[in-house]
């Protein structure tokens, strides 16, 4: 029987009695109660019977076989056993691999022996002990598996959200995820739901900025009959819904400073009032909020309310933009390709050229995820199975024309009269956007001379224009402008 420590009580498994002792030591000297374990048997065994509050593991514990990798064995077992409690993987030679895959199997940290930072490494074994008493505490419910590849993407950022995701799924804290649009916002919202203990319970989505003001907050906190002009009988809001689970209150930055106001209440006391009711009404709900915009700047902009984004800015998750993980664009473009293959092309296993793939590995996406998924399917669909570069040219041309540059200015009409033509349609609102329409129609022009005046020469045009050289490619394939793709010019005019 351990005793019980007030500070902490550790496991550390390794079968290096030299490694062991250096951890044990420091852990003593900071007040922590340490047992040693040299095999991974003796070891779960141990970590099993007792309340440690943290195990630290090895990686490979049966001599030098690089093969057997026990520590992920341990990590996953005592995921199964013992949910609540942080198994901090220790390796000698890190792999991104080991430490993703022990990160999924539910580590809580991994670290990289010889490189140890004392300092960091005391803080993470208090915050673990913390965080394991505090999960130990809560009702014991079992976590599902979350689907092992609803979020994709292996890369360093991408890991060190998956552990925020992980750290902070257990409370109940409101939670805001930042992240330009199309970087998997909603993914990490439901991925903070299905991994809390409230993972049972309702977990309702509510777009705030789908909404008109007045509309949103009966659908928020629900309304009595006769409340207003339409309200004929009571309406049960998303709040009451979401009792005892999570909302996600997506583009939270579109909000009215009203209802912001009443957010704040519930955030603080948990009560509000349905529209047009008396009674105060109490829920448990657990809140995350998703905004692409800078809520530092609507603040400035008195559209967002102060209080409100300290609130909530207490535990953030940011999604990071993919072109800051274009190592992970091809585990993107495999996933895509096998999610629609079957459907789009009939085929479950398309396959992607390799001069196909490192186009799309450069470009700077920036409509992020969800404009390579969209990419990546009108390749799907004119390749049938097997992606070519020009597949992959043509798409990339379609989706950006689509979406804003259409219509162009027509060939010699000046500038002036262009914006004027474009505003007098916007008034007559048979057309959005005007901004983007101008400027991708000047963008465009200015790709379109240089390139014309450099004979296709791309370095010598990029040049010109002051910009790099991939720039200057991805430029000419979004304009349709790229001397490999001659249809797409057609649908630009
Ligand atoms: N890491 C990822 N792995 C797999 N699919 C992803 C990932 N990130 C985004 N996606 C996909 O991209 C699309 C957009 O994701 P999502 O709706 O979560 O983005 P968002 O950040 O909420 O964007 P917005 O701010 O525009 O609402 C979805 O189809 C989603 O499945
Ligand atoms: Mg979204």
């Amino acid at each position: 029987m351990v005793i019980m420590n007030e500070q902490g009580n550790i496991l550390i498994i390794d079968d290096k009695k030299s490694d062991a002792e250096e951890f044990e030591r420091v852990l003593r000297v900071e007040g922590y109660e340490v047992e040693t374990a040299a095999t991974a048997e003796a070891g779960l065994a141990r970590a099993k019977q007792e309340n440690f509050d943290v195990v630290l593991t090895g990686l490979h514990l049966s001599g030098s076989d690089e093969q057997r990798k026990e520590g992920l064995h341990i990590v996953s077992a005592l995921q199964a056993a013992k949910p609540s409690l942080a198994v901090i993987l220790m390796t000698a030679k890190p792999t991104t691999q080991t430490t993703i895959e022990a990160m999924k199997l539910g580590a809580y940290d991994s670290i990289i022996k010889g490189r140890v930072d004392w300092n960091a490494f005391t803080t993470l074994i208090h915050q673990a002990v913390e965080d394991t008493r505090f999960q130990r505490e809560r009702p014991k419910v079992p976590v599902p598996l979350a689907e092992p590849d609803a979020i994709i993407g292996t890369s360093a950022v991408m890991h060190a959200m998956y552990k925020q995701i992980g750290r902070l799924a257990a409370k109940s804290v409101a939670v805001l995820i930042r992240g330009e649009t199309g970087t998997g916002k909603e993914l990490v919202a439901t991925a903070l739901h299905r991994h809390s203990a409230r993972h049972d319970k309702p977990f309702i989505i509510v777009n705030c900025a789908a909404i008109s003001e007045q509309l949103l907050e009966s659908e928020l906190f629900g309304h009595e009959a006769g409340a207003f002009t339409d309200a004929k009988a009571r309406l049960i809001g998303r709040f009451e819904q979401a009792d005892q689970g999570s909302i996600f209150l997506d583009e939270i930055g579109d909000m009215s400073i009203n209802l912001q106001s009443k957010l704040l209440r519930v955030l603080q006391q948990k009560t509000f009032q349905r529209v047009g009711g008396k009674e105060t009404i109490t829920v448990n709900v657990r809140v995350i909020a998703a905004t692409h915009r800078d809520l530092k700047l609507a603040i400035l902009e008195k559209e967002f309310r102060e209080d409100l984004y300290y609130r909530l800015n207490v535990a953030v998750i940011v999604s990071p933009p993919l072109r800051e993980r274009r190592e992970d664009i091809p585990i993107l473009v495999e996933y895509f390709m096998h999610r629609y293959g079957k459907e789009l092309v009939g085929n479950p296993e398309p396959q992607i050229h390799a001069d196909a793939l490192d186009c799309l590995q450069e470009m700077s996406w920036p409509g992020n995820v969800r404009e390579l998924e969209n990419v990546v399917r009108r390749a799907l669909v004119s390749s049938h199975g097997i992606i070519s570069l020009s597949d992959v040219q043509e798409a990339i041309a379609q989706d950006a024309v689509a979406k804003t540059v259409a219509p162009l200015p027509a060939g010699d009409q000046p500038l002036t009269a262009y914006v004027a033509d474009l505003l007098a349609k916007v008034m007559r609102s048979e057309l959005d956007g005007a901004h983007a329409r101008v400027a991708a129609a000047a963008e465009r022009e200015v790709y379109s001379q240089a390139i014309q005046l450099a004979a296709g020469d791309q370095s010598k045009a990029a040049k010109w224009l002051g910009v790099s050289r991939p720039t200057m490619r991805e430029k000419l394939l979004r304009y349709g402008l790229h001397p490999r793709i001659e249809s797409a010019t057609k649908i630009a005019a």
